[in-house]
């Protein structure tokens, strides 16, 4: 669209239309996609969230779900139609109190059709009510619903949401939630923020957990089983609360000795990120056979195998590191995810250092040494991998290696002061690489563009500079100590 400058008497005539119906003909459906570049149909257009409230009930001996999702939400356009991503089975839905027809299509599409047509900036309630068996529901032919001997667990990325609740899933459209879970007397049911009191009937038990900073949808996590949950306090006065599946065998010692660090590190880390950017922390190990981590918002989703090796707080750096770079200040679309990556990576370069396990400059010069310039890693554009390559170790590795290139160049001083700025000045929101690139140039004065070319958007291995020397070779140069245990974070690769 054109802008126009808008004079006052061009005002007063719009405002006069408004009050004028549109003809059925301005109503159109909303966008079954919210226009990702990578995958254009999650999410949806022609409407906002700003809270989901989750009352949901689930079996863990047949993975039977049933729930009630009251969505709040604005519309954006005039809409005949709009739609939510959703796979479970659903039984009524309600806009604003009148029932409304719905049908599905697509891999993941529920089209919800109102009474009466919805006009730009409305307000509405969505009330969805369904039931399921997630395990049994699949998109794009495949399932991220995990079961475990006693219950199971929504934890993934991009695609989790809608095997468990019908969401605008994209991660432009973040929302707060309430998430209340019915489950059997004796089993625990764990998600993000904080814990209100639960209650107990007639055999069953329910969990309501809130978190009322925004939230994106893959963010939002559910673990369903028999946990142990500890709490504890940061220094300052964050509540931690950690849950252990009562069935991690082995995985035990090792996942308390790492998750048990978690206040230590948001102290840590808030001297380089700043204030921690909610009012709750910690994570939880349920008994799953994955291995990867997974930052979900305030309650980090850690698989035991993470803990195969022994403690790990190399994975507890890099998950809550994203608490700030990713779920505070959330990607604009999934081509951006090197603003994730490669800040939790390079966290855990700067957790190295602090152990005294190799430094920034090693772990670097070790990226940069470890890969020839035909190694296929170089070939992976970091500032815009590609979907196949979203998460592919370069993402991660070379993507630190690009921040080290930006500090080399900017200064520690002004390196420094936007590593800690940026969560502050996006803080809840959403932001891509064009815009860190723009804050960056902003605060350190420097212009920028062919430094992100260079090191977050040729296929090619960049020739050697400054802070990364060139001299090293892989035969000659013996990695940090750390090397090992960051790479035990890329089991998600193998997960
Ligand atoms: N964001 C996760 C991390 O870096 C990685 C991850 C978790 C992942 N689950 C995934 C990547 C599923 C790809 C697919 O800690
Ligand atoms: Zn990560």
């Amino acid at each position: 669209m054109h802008r126009r400058l808008i004079t006052p008497g061009a005002l007063a005539a719009a405002s006069l239309l408004l009050a004028i119906p549109a003809s059925a003909a301005d109503y159109q459906p909303g966008a079954p996609g919210a226009g990702d570049a990578y995958y254009p149909n999650y999410g949806n257009g022609g409407y906002d969230v700003s809270h989901y409230d989750l009352r949901l009930k689930y079996r863990p001996a047949t993975d039977e779900l049933e729930g009630t999702a009251t969505i709040r939400a604005r519309t954006t356009e005039d809409l005949s139609r709009f739609d939510l991503d959703f796979l479970l089975d659903v039984g009524e839905v309600r806009v604003n109190g009148a029932k409304a027809s719905f049908a599905t299509s697509g891999e993941h599409e529920l089209e919800i059709t109102p009474a009466t047509p919805l006009r730009r900036g409305t307000p509405l309630t969505v009330v969805v009510r369904y039931s399921g068996v997630p395990s049994t529901k699949s998109a794009y032919g495949f399932s991220t619903w995990h079961r475990t001997p006693d219950g199971a667990i929504a934890a993934d990325e991009p695609e989790s949401a809608w095997w468990w609740y019908p969401s605008n899933d994209h991660p432009s459209d973040k929302a707060t939630y309430d998430v209340s879970v019915q489950v059997p007397d004796g089993t625990q049911a764990i998600s993000n923020g904080t814990l209100l009191p639960t209650r107990s009937k007639q055999g069953w038990t329910t969990y309501t957990w809130r978190q009322h900073k925004p939230q994106a949808t893959y963010l939002t996590t559910l673990a369903v089983g028999k946990f142990d949950i500890t709490t504890g306090k940061t220094s300052t006065g964050v509540p931690i609360i950690n849950a252990y599946s009562k069935d991690l065998g082995t995985y035990d010692r090792a996942a308390r000795a790492s998750l048990e660090r978690t206040g230590e590190i948001v102290d840590w880390l808030s001297g380089y990120l700043g204030r921690y950017p909610f009012d709750s922390v910690g994570g939880y190990v349920p008994n799953t056979t994955t291995s990867y981590a997974l930052e979900t918002q305030t309650r980090v989703y850690y698989s035991p195998k993470q803990f195969a090796k022994g403690a790990n707080p190399s994975v507890v750096v890099h998950e809550l590191a994203h608490q700030w770079y990713g779920d505070s200040v959330s990607l604009k679309g999934w081509k951006d995810i090197w603003i994730n990556e490669g800040f939790a990576r390079y966290a855990q370069w700067l957790w190295s250092e602090h152990e005294g396990e190799g430094t920034t400059q090693e772990l670097a010069d070790q990226v940069y040494a470890s890969h020839p310039a035909d190694d296929p890693f170089w070939t992976v554009r970091p500032g815009d991998p590609g979907p196949d390559d979203q998460f592919d170790i370069a993402v991660y590795d070379r993507g630190a290696l690009a921040v080290q290139a930006l500090r080399d160049e900017v200064g520690d001083k002004a390196f420094f002061a936007l590593l800690k700025g940026w969560p502050k000045e996006h803080a809840y929101g959403n932001a891509s690489v064009a815009d860190f690139r723009a804050y960056a140039e902003r605060v350190s004065g420097k212009p920028l563009a062919a430094l992100f070319d260079t090191w977050l958007f040729q296929p090619s291995k960049p020739a050697a500079r400054g802070a990364v020397s060139a001299t090293q070779t892989p035969a000659a140069a013996a990695p940090p100590k750390s090397w090992q245990k960051i790479a035990a974070t890329n089991d998600i690769h193998a997960g």
